[in-house]
């Protein structure tokens, strides 16, 4: 092997490196139970901001509060995106 073979090499297995340890996306996704599952197809006929008009019917602080540390509420599925 070529010393710059061996180089292209070292890179190429740097960049995979760097891919490999990028954060993942870690918010939840929108469940896809019988609770959730019916606004799939909700969301695929009339977007999302339809769904969304849903979620706080049970996601409120007197239901199921939300974690002390959650980020601004509006647009759910912007963050929650559904499970493909
Ligand atoms: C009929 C009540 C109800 C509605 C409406 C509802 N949820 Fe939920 N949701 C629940 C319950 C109960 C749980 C906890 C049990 C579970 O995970 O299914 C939950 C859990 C979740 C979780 C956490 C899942 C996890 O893995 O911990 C997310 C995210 C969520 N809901 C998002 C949404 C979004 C976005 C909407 C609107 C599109 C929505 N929910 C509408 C009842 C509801
Ligand atoms: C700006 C992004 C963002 C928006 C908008 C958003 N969330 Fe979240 N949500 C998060 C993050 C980040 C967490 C905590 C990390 C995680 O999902 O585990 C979280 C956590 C949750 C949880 C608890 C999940 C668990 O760990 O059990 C529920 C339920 C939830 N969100 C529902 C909603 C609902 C319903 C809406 C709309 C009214 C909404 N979220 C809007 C980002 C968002």
């Amino acid at each position: 092997m070529k010393k710059r073979d061996i180089l292209v090499l070292i890179g190429g297995l740097i960049i995979i490196a760097i891919l490999w340890m990028a954060p993942e996306e870690t918010t939840k996704h929108l469940p896809k139970d019988e609770i959730h599952s019916k606004f799939y197809p909700l969301v695929q006929k009339e977007g999302k901001k339809a769904a969304e008009k849903f979620c706080q019917n049970c996601h409120n602080k007197n239901q199921i509060p939300f974690p002390a540390d959650h980020p601004p509420k509006f647009r759910c599925i912007f963050c929650h995106k559904l499970d493909s």
